[in-house]
């Protein structure tokens, strides 16, 4: 049973379903994977069984039944009355016996993108209403009714800049379009109604979340979205082959699988879901599977990336987002599943072009009316009245989270009023309840204006919002100035006015391209970096994943603008190669990519451009070539060699060159190097924190051999690699540093019809440790007071031998420790350097350094990584209420540390232990045992 009272701040990163507030009853849910199928009955009834006699009563109902020869097991919520601790839950139904290993069910979510970047260049008005230009094809027809997004027909040649920069237009061109590959996206849900969708094929819907196969929903755009990148097709014109407004799949005759994983209400999924989506469209032998959903939890043994990688070795090409970090990038900021084994992990880059949707409408302000453009949010429906602008401010406030001054009044017909607040601001009324979802306001409508962009950059198109409450009938983004124009008029005592299209058929829209030559083709300033926490390297390669146009449900008029090129590119590959697996299918792709340079935005969101490559652990292979990967006729065995850390260092790393063409070719190899930098941070104060977006133009050197071949058509060599010398990296081994690059090869036809081309295989090293890296953040870790009553940690640490005086309530007591002094309990923060495999923390007597109730505190297990930080604190309410003497205790960390040895558990521990703090029981206690009076 669990033991130290712990608090629930841990949660939101810890267990995904768990809603534990305050120690009272606990929820949660958890998979199970079993050596031989079970009936998930009698599973259910042991664990409550045992729960029981751990003293918690609790309901087990159950989630999903996984029978598959890659993952058998089940996963059920669970429900009790009584506090448990997590880790005991795993700790019950591991003793079960029957079972091979259990995990909490943890959230993921759609690694979703915003558009922005734009300044004025090409504005393309879009058709109102109805559109005639399709005139009277049944596709159209069926389509036309609802839509006015139904852009003049465009011609067959593929326009679209992914398309142009990744060489998939060519390959449309040859007619590589994906026919006869199967497609599976496992993403929110999919509206296959809009015209954008009207002739892709699709071969297979299912509904995970209700059953059925009904995967359309009017709660999200995500699927809609990324099913059309890759698979849109027509209805443009005469056939339905001819793209919608040149936006068309990456892989547009592939024959689609969607597969719903995300429930109305909800903005996350859950790993259970994902597994069962996996499983099964891995089981029905589907090419490629992709899913642009990420979690926290980045190791290995995740199950749903044990799944990913099981599926994967059977042949399935499975891209994953490698995941998005908007709160800065740099090593180990990427997500799971993508850091499975043998699943390729893909980066985002900015499009070319920046195409920026907006609706139109008017906007009255001072007596002058104007007009008005927006992006719509995620619901969008409006009355045919004005609205009236309400602000809660009478100046621009950014930031978090500004209270309503109660003399501001409130709108007087809430019905009828917008709310305009700035899209990063935080607002909240006087009970603390966010502005858009306040009761005490009832807005029914919100505008946000964008906030802010330095001067030197180009000036965002309004971000798409997602739904922030469930009264929202409608929300839309406008610009910056716009924003602050109206707030001024409000300001001077003045009324504006908004009339906005009811909804998406009614209203004019239109859409604008810019080229962006700022970012374009670089990497994001989110897009998150490697290695996984075993030290592999990752992202497998990177492609263009921001400001994409492409397919948008229905009642959000059809189209938007947001992610997942790479699996339509996959589609290609196969496509031509059909007997390829998805690993050489990577292989493929990664040797075929091509390097690109580093930004500093990848630093802070507005850096440069710099002259020198993007370290390997931001980029991986490169910027996705479709058209070189489907044509090149020399392979290799491996998308990237790793040199690992220096604990585990190879003295040589070797792979397969093979010329699978028809003429003899010759090979030159040589170094390029990518950029190295350093893991941990150095700043004071920030000792313990890592190093965000780094990079420097410093690199290791190759010995590689043989430097030149020759290989006739069939023929392979095994070429040999070597770091020849490491990059000058003064502090490499205390702060960890990182270095990469490639092993360009230069391939010459020495047929003169033949051509030549570039190809790369990138590497990765450590220059120290990874072991070596604190994984306990000794700037944030702390002994502290816990504030029962406000239920939260103080901010003071201790002074050495504070004292704690419990008064004591008896052994049954709720809880059995009452510190009527000042209301502070001993408490612990905990902040860690990345996610463990492993945690404890005890409650340990400060003479002896033994633990004083052994396993009780929270330990966490390698199904259980800890990845973030939180509380912990002690009122005598252990499981088993054990009593601890009067004495001085001190809490101890135990973390494992990092172990670059994948699959391989480190053997070192990082250990801190606090201050230590005496505990005293008042004079006034009731019901002490005999010997702890003290
Ligand atoms: C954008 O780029 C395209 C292709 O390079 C070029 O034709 C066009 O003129 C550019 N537009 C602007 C506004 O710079
Ligand atoms: C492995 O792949 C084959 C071929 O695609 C497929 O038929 C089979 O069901 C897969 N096995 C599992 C366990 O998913
Ligand atoms: C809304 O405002 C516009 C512009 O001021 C005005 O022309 C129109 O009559 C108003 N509509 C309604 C229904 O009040
Ligand atoms: C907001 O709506 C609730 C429920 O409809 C209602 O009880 C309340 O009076 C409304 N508040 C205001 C300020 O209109
Ligand atoms: C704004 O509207 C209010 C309420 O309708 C009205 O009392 C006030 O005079 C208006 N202010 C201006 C400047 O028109
Ligand atoms: C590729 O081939 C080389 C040479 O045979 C071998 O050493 C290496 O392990 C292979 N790599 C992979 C990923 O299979």
């Amino acid at each position: 049973m669990p033991s130290l009272h712990r608090i629930s701040l841990l949660l939101a990163s810890v267990g995904s379903l768990a809603a534990v507030v305050n120690g009272v009853a606990y929820q949660d849910a958890f998979i199970v994977e079993s050596d031989q199928s079970f009936q998930g009955g009698d599973l259910l009834n042991d664990v409550t069984s045992s729960l029981a006699a751990l003293g918690a009563s609790c309901t087990a109902t159950p989630r999903i039944q996984f029978d598959s020869p890659h993952f058998t097991g089940s996963s059920f919520h669970l429900q009790c009355d009584d506090d448990i601790e997590q880790q005991a839950v795993l700790g019950a139904i591991n003793n079960l016996g029957v079972v091979g290993k259990a995990w909490p069910v943890r959230e993921v979510k759609a690694q979703r993108n915003i558009p922005r970047d734009g300044s004025a260049s090409h504005i393309e008005w879009l058709p109102r209403g109805v559109d005639a230009s399709l005139g009277g094809r049944d596709v159209a027809t069926s389509h036309s009714s609802n839509t006015n997004v139904a852009i003049a027909r465009q011609s067959t040649p593929d326009t679209l800049s992914t398309h142009i920069e990744t060489g998939i237009d060519r390959l449309h061109a040859e007619g590589i379009t994906g026919q006869g590959i199967r497609i599976a996206v496992v993403d929110s849900s999919f509206d296959t109604s809009v015209p954008g969708l009207a002739g892709t094929h699709v071969g297979y819907t299912k509904d995970i979340i209700g059953g059925g196969s009904v995967v359309g929903d009017n709660c999200s755009y995500h699927g809609t979205h990324v099913l059309g990148i890759v698979g849109a097709k027509g209805a443009g014109g005469s056939t339905t082959t001819t793209p919608y407004h040149g936006v068309n799949g990456a892989a547009r005759d592939a024959t689609f699988e969607l597969y719903r994983i995300q429930a109305c209400g909800e903005d996350v999924s859950h790993a259970d879901l994902l597994i069962a989506a996996f499983l099964e469209a891995g089981a029905r032998g589907v090419d490629v599977i992709t899913c642009s959903y990420g979690g926290d939890n980045a190791y290995p043994e995740e199950p749903w990336a044990v799944v990913a990688a099981r599926i994967a070795r059977n042949g399935t090409f499975v891209s994953l987002s490698n995941g998005n970090s908007p709160a800065g990038t740099g090593p180990f900021t990427a997500s799971g599943a993508a850091m499975a084994l043998d699943v390729a992990g893909v980066g985002a880059t900015y499009n070319t072009i920046t195409p920026c949707l907006q609706w139109h409408g008017s906007l009255t302000s001072g007596g002058k009316t104007s007009p008005l453009s927006f992006t719509p949010g995620s619901r969008v429906s409006f009355p045919s009245t004005n609205l009236t602008v309400w602000a809660p401010t009478k100046s621009v406030k950014s930031g978090s989270c500004n209270k309503v001054a109660d003399d501001m009044a409130p709108p007087a017909d809430p019905a009828n009023t917008i709310l305009l607040i700035e899209r990063n601001a935080c607002w909240v009324d006087q009970d603390g309840v966010t502005l858009a979802a306040s009761p005490r306001y009832n807005f029914t409508y919100v505008m946000n204006h964008m906030f802010k962009t330095p001067d030197s950059s180009p000036k965002p198109c309004p971000w798409f919002t997602d739904v922030p409450t469930e009264r929202a009938q409608g929300i839309i983004a406008i610009d910056h100035d716009v924003g602050i124009s109206i707030i001024a008029e409000l300001s001077k005592g003045g009324n504006v006015t908004v009339t906005l299209p009811s909804d998406a058929a009614t209203g004019r829209l239109s859409i604008e391209t810019t080229n962006n030559t700022q970012s374009g083709g670089q990497l994001t300033y989110y897009s998150a970096w490697g290695p996984s926490l075993d030290g592999r390297s990752r992202p497998t390669v990177i492609a263009p994943g921001h400001n994409i146009l492409s397919t948008f449900p229905r009642y959000l008029g059809n189209w938007g603008h947001g992610d997942p090129l790479v699996a339509g590119v996959a589609a290609l590959v196969k496509q031509t190669h059909p007997d390829w697996t998805g690993a050489q299918i990577q292989d493929a792709l990664a040797l075929t990519a091509k390097p690109i340079k580093f930004n500093t935005r990848q630093r802070s969101e507005y850096g440069e451009n710099r002259d020198f490559l993007a370290p390997v652990i931001a980029q991986g292979a490169g910027f996705v070539d479709a058209w070189a990967a489907v044509h090149t006729v020399t392979l290799t065995n491996t998308t990237s060699l790793n040199f690992n850390d220096t604990a585990h260092r190879p003295s040589h790393l070797s792979f397969t060159l093979t010329n699978s063409g028809a003429e003899t070719l010759s090979y030159a190899l040589h170094h390029t190097g990518a950029a190295s930098g350093y893991v941990m941070n150095t700043t004071g104060g920030a000792l313990y924190d890592l190093t965000k977006g780094d990079a420097q133009p410093i690199y290791a050197e190759l010995a590689i051999s043989p430097a030149a071949l020759r290989l006739e058509p069939g023929k392979s060599a095994t070429v040999s690699v070597s770091i020849a010398s490491e990059p000058a990296m003064s502090e490499a081994a205390t702060r960890v540093s990182y270095f990469g690059g490639y092993v360009t090869i230069d391939v010459v036809s020495r047929n003169s019809s033949g051509t030549n081309s570039t190809l790369s295989l990138p590497y990765t090293g450590f220059g120290g440790s990874l072991a070596a890296l604190p994984m306990i953040n000794r700037d944030q870790t702390y002994a502290a007071g816990y504030d029962a009553a406000a239920q939260s940690l103080s901010d003071a640490r201790l002074a050495a031998g504070r004292v704690f005086e419990c008064q004591y309530r008896g052994r049954g007591a709720s809880p059995p420790c009452v510190f009527p002094a000042d209301g502070l309990a001993p408490g612990l923060a905990l902040a860690l350097v990345t996610q463990t495999r492993d945690l404890a923390i005890d409650l340990v007597d400060k003479t002896s350094g033994k633990p004083v109730l052994p396993g009780a505190v929270y330990a966490s297990g390698s199904n259980n990584p800890w990845d973030g930080s939180g509380y912990q604190a002690w009122n005598g309410t252990d499981g088993g209420r054990a009593f601890v003497p009067a004495g001085e205790y001190a809490w101890r960390v135990t973390a494992r540390r990092l172990s670059a040895d994948s699959g391989v558990f480190a053997r070192d521990w990082d250990v801190w232990e606090s201050e230590g703090w005496v505990l005293r029981y008042a004079a006034n206690s009731t019901g002490l045992p005999a010997a702890g009076k003290a």
